[in-house]
């Protein structure tokens, strides 16, 4: 008996010894840094002897991991304490962030420690698992908070997730901001910020105007000032991205290609855009339908590849879950396994797909106008080219990364002004009749061939060698046209051929550039040769507009970039600009919204 009881002693004399050591450590680091954190200075702090680091944790490394980890575990239980039982989403909020800022977790020697610690990659490494459990628990507390309280008002709907990582944003910002302040009254002012935002989202709710910070008291906000065009701001906010992939690319119809592509059983194309990815594929019963690319298992991708020819049914590479060409689960490895599993209930999930002039568009988020109702205005422009009868022309796919935000290619590529100075050979093909011009709402480009015998090479073999066409009326036999498909494709037509060419957002500095050329079966020896010049004036005039997309992505960095002044020859830029504009209001502010704003304006404006 009187050995359980010095037994227990001792492993409570341990339990302090460690204690005092990882407290010590915080200090110590809090104070002097990381590097300034020595056994020596730990251990005095403590009042532990030098080799009391080594008894109880091994080594000075394994105990600054030991003290990364307490601060996260400290957050972590007092967050489910706190919580605990609740119910209203406000009042588990209001929680949250007095959580977050409680003095007696958060004072400045643990926010120091946890500063140098996020600076440490290696210590991060060690330490990652209670901080990403910490991250994971708030993450799904502001979310689903948040979702509750959007479902709780009608008037607007926004997306949680973009919303909740907007305040997850401003509780570290607030920790930021206490860290580099100088101890005044940084943390009510972190604590009113975090409300604030939360007000404007809920109006109503958290205080409201009462509990703005005391700097903004008593000042009525100045009207936001407003720009005419795209600010800068949105070609480089992560958040302004994420709501261009909520609001124009998931809801539009986006390109997968054309018919030709997918003409048998089993042909399929894919891509990837706005975080979705999509699979159309030609059923065994001659349907073609669309599906997301993803198993209905564990979420594995099914092809990797954008397009080819499926033999039989679909089979997902990870554990071979099969389906057949219609979406329909028929095969399960290892069935009995799965208890209660229906494999009626997991067919691939179906997208919204639509043939419009022989080329295939798919839709992520389902309802809206059909694509044939949207291009209504320019449909007869197509009709006479008969695309849908066309086929690939070999070697003209591609599809590459390009470092730059995707408007920025639209915006270079929607304006004719600058091909007189930026284009010299297109310029020998045009010549003085190019124009941007919009038919509905829809974007036309348009320019009769020059017959002024061109010194480009191409542009000159090309006037001489394009022959006629049967199938073209007469004002289209030496016609080039564009048609655009907001947001982001545009169909070029050519007496010789037809092409796409599409942008696909990466992120806000990195997009995927992908286009392919297709054309009527027709062998004369003219028709190819024409085939390959045109081939090569837009390869040209491609890789002279990627100097001009560069330089003006340099430019949106420099103090010195104008606001944007436009001529008449640049309505195609001022129509895309109005068109992003009307579909995300925020994108009319001057100025860029304070960190974790973006969506929250956007939601305030749309009223
Ligand atoms: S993820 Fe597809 S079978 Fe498991
Ligand atoms: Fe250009």
């Amino acid at each position: 008996m009187l050995d359980l009881v010095r037994n227990r002693n001792s492993g409570a004399a341990r339990d302090d010894r460690k204690r005092r050591l990882v407290d010590a450590a915080i200090g110590c680091i809090g104070q002097s840094g990381l590097e300034g954190a020595t056994v020596v200075r730990i251990t005095r702090a403590a009042g532990l002897p030098p080799g009391a680091v080594k008894t109880h944790f091994g080594s000075r490394e394994k105990l600054l991991c030991a003290a990364f980890d307490s601060i996260g575990t400290g957050l972590k239980e007092a967050l489910s304490e706190s919580i605990d039982g609740l119910v209203d989403p406000e009042e588990i909020l209001e929680r949250v962030i007095r959580v977050h800022f409680d003095p007696a977790l958060c004072n400045m020697e643990a926010l120091a420690a946890w500063n140098a610690f996020m600076d440490a990659s290696r210590l991060r490494r060690d330490g990652q698992k209670t901080w990403s459990e910490w991250r994971d628990q708030m993450r799904s507390t502001l979310e689903a908070q948040i979702s509750a309280l959007d479902a709780q008002d009608s008037r607007y709907h926004a997306d949680s997730r973009t919303l909740a990582r907007g305040l997850e944003g401003l509780l570290v910002l607030g920790w930021q901001e206490i860290l580099s302040g100088e101890g005044g009254d940084e943390i009510e002012q972190a604590v009113a910020m975090c409300r604030s935002y939360l007000a404007s989202l809920f109006p109503g709710r958290f205080g409201g105007d009462l509990d703005r910070p005391a700097r903004a008291a008593g000042k009525a906000s100045p009207e936001p000032a407003l720009s005419d065009l795209l600010p800068r701001w949105t070609y480089r906010n992560p958040e302004f991205f994420e709501l261009e992939m909520e609001r124009l690319f998931k809801p539009n119809w986006l390109l997968a290609g054309h018919v030709s592509e997918v003409a048998s059983p089993g042909d399929y194309l894919t891509f990837d855009a706005s975080g979705e990815r999509a699979l159309v594929i030609r059923s065994d019963d001659g349907r073609l339908r669309a599906f997301h690319n993803v198993c209905r298992h564990r979420g594995a991708m099914l092809f990797n590849r954008t397009r080819g020819q499926c033999r039989g049914d679909i089979s997902c590479p990870f554990h071979g879950w099969t389906y057949d060409t219609r979406g329909k689960l028929i095969g399960i490895p290892a069935r009995r396994t799965f208890r209660d599993l229906d494999p009626e209930k997991h067919p691939l999930m179906p997208l919204e797909l639509e043939v419009w002039m022989g080329f295939v568009f798919v839709r992520f988020i389902p309802g809206g106008e059909s694509l044939k109702d949207i291009m209504a205005p320019v449909e007869h422009l197509i009709v006479p080219y008969r695309v849908c009868d066309m086929r690939p022309l070999p070697g003209t796919e591609y599809c590459e990364i390009r470092p730059y935000n995707w408007k920025i290619i639209h915006d270079i590529d929607n304006e004719g002004y600058h091909v007189p100075v930026g284009h010299p050979s297109l310029q020998q093909l045009y010549g003085q009749d190019y124009r941007d011009t919009r038919v509905g709402e829809i974007p036309v480009s348009r320019a009769r061939m020059n017959e002024k015998r061109a010194k480009s090479w191409s542009v000159r073999h090309y006037q001489d060698l394009l022959p006629r066409f049967g199938h073209l009326p007469e004002e289209n036999q030496r016609l080039w046209l564009y048609i655009g498909v907001f947001p982001n494709a545009v169909i070029g037509l050519y007496p010789d051929s037809a092409e796409f060419y599409m942008t696909l957002p990466k992120t806000p500095q990195t997009t995927l550039f992908r286009g392919r050329a297709y054309g009527l079966d027709d062998d004369r020896r003219e028709v190819h040769a024409a085939r390959y010049l045109n081939r090569r004036i837009n390869y040209i005039t491609d890789r002279e507009d990627e100097q001009y997309v560069e330089a003006m992505q340099d430019g949106l960095y420099s103090s010195a970039f104008p606001e944007q002044i436009l001529s008449d020859r640049e309505q195609g830029v001022r129509d895309f600009h109005k068109a992003v504009q009307k579909m995300l209001p925020v994108a009319n502010l001057a100025e860029e919204p304070a960190l974790g704003q973006v969506a929250a304006s956007n939601v305030g404006m749309e009223g």
